[in-house]
């Protein structure tokens, strides 16, 4: 490769991850970043970052010529500048969730279509080692035909901003209009990406919820705060192909844990559980199976470790070659996501597509 990709990153709260990832990459270089009133994050948790910084993202995307732009700001931007920057030649990793709904998330995903570039989304989770092995126990046809799953992200109390001193309570995630949702929409995603990417991302049929404020409106409103979003969701989704998958998300709900994940798969052959340790963002992963009417548990234990989605976004540019996470699935969670908002709406199941 003759030069080094030229990339941007636009937000600096969690995009500080992936401007320290471009950073760490050999084939690309970090040449700018825009932010509003929080730039000076890149030189504090980027410390090798020497590029340019933008209060304009637009100034940014027209005057820098990038190859790769990354998109984390508040969900309600994620479509405006995704296609904005892929308008203006570069490929995109946006943020979860893709957008603010489905009909928003296809603009997005007809723009790379129409620009002929790539648009990755960054489901993080799973880029982990332990999802990485789950998924290779399942192309491997270990579990056999996959028809059951659930999976699942709980807090106690864990509500952006509230236990955070680097926020003030009362942001951007707790507005319906600019959030899209609450935990469903901002940690559902990830645990509905993870067993729906193990399942084989199904084509969605129905869907059966129930959303809740009981809780987190309640300590909004003590602290002078507007809330708008649920802080609570449970879903059954139903596939075409009669698999069904369980899904939970909360910031707040009277659990033990502070922090519980789990998504869990089962197939004819065999089970795969994952879950967190000691209430920590830490996997452990279990293999159930059966020979001969015996069964047996394991636990996998050494795993590789997995470049980050930043990574092989920057690989997947470099060599023209498919990111994992595509802007189709990103479309079809939002479509879930829809039904599942509609559903808890309606007190009804709701029919996609
Ligand atoms: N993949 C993950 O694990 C993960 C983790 C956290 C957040 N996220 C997602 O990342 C996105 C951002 O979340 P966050 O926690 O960083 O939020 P945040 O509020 O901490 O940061 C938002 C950033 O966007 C910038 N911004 C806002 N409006 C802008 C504008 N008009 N032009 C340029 N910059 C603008 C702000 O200055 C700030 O830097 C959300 O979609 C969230 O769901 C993903």
């Amino acid at each position: 490769m003759k030069d080094k990709l030229r990339a941007g990153v636009i937000g600096m709260g969690v995009g500080v991850r992936h401007a320290c990832g471009y950073l760490e990459h050999k084939d690309v270089e970090l040449v700018a970043v825009a932010a509003k009133d929080d730039l000076h994050k890149v030189s504090e948790k980027c410390p090798g970052f020497t590029g340019k910084v933008y209060e304009d993202a637009y100034e940014m995307l027209a005057k820098e010529k990038l190859d790769i732009v990354s998109v984390a700001v508040p969900n309600f931007l994620h479509k405006e500048f995704t296609i904005a920057a892929l308008e203006s030649g570069a490929h995109v990793l946006c943020e979860k969730p893709m957008a603010l709904n489905a009909s928003e998330a296809q603009e997005m995903l007809d723009a790379s279509k129409r620009c002929g570039k790539k648009l990755g989304i960054n489901f993080s989770y799973r880029f982990y080692p332990q999802s990485q092995a789950m998924k290779s126990i399942v192309d491997e046809g270990l579990l056999g035909n996959i028809y059951y799953g659930r999976t699942v992200w709980l807090r106690r109390r864990g509500i952006p901003g509230l236990n955070s001193t680097a926020r003030t309570y009362g942001t951007w995630f707790f507005d319906k209009k600019r959030a899209g949702g609450g935990p469903l929409i901002d940690l559902g995603v990830h645990r509905l990406d993870l067993a729906l990417w193990l399942m084989g991302y199904p084509e969605p049929e129905w869907v059966m919820a129930s959303t809740y404020d009981k809780l987190a409106r309640r300590m909004a409103a003590e602290n002078g705060v507007e809330y708008s979003v649920e802080d609570m969701a449970c879903a059954m989704i139903k596939f075409k192909n009669g698999a069904t998958l369980e899904l939970d998300a909360a910031w707040a709900v009277n659990i033990k844990e502070r922090e519980f994940q789990q998504t869990r798969i089962a197939g004819e052959k065999g089970g795969l559980f994952q879950y967190n340790v000691n209430e920590e963002k830490k996997y452990e992963i279990e293999y159930y199976y059966d020979i001969d009417g015996r069964q047996f548990d394991s636990r996998l234990h050494t795993l590789t470790d997995v470049p980050s989605a930043y990574s092989q976004f920057v690989d997947a540019v470099r060599d023209d070659k498919p990111f994992s996470v595509t802007p189709e699935q990103g479309v079809t969670v939002m479509r879930i996501l829809d039904a599942v908002y509609k559903s808890a709406a309606e007190g009804a199941p709701v029919k996609i597509g």
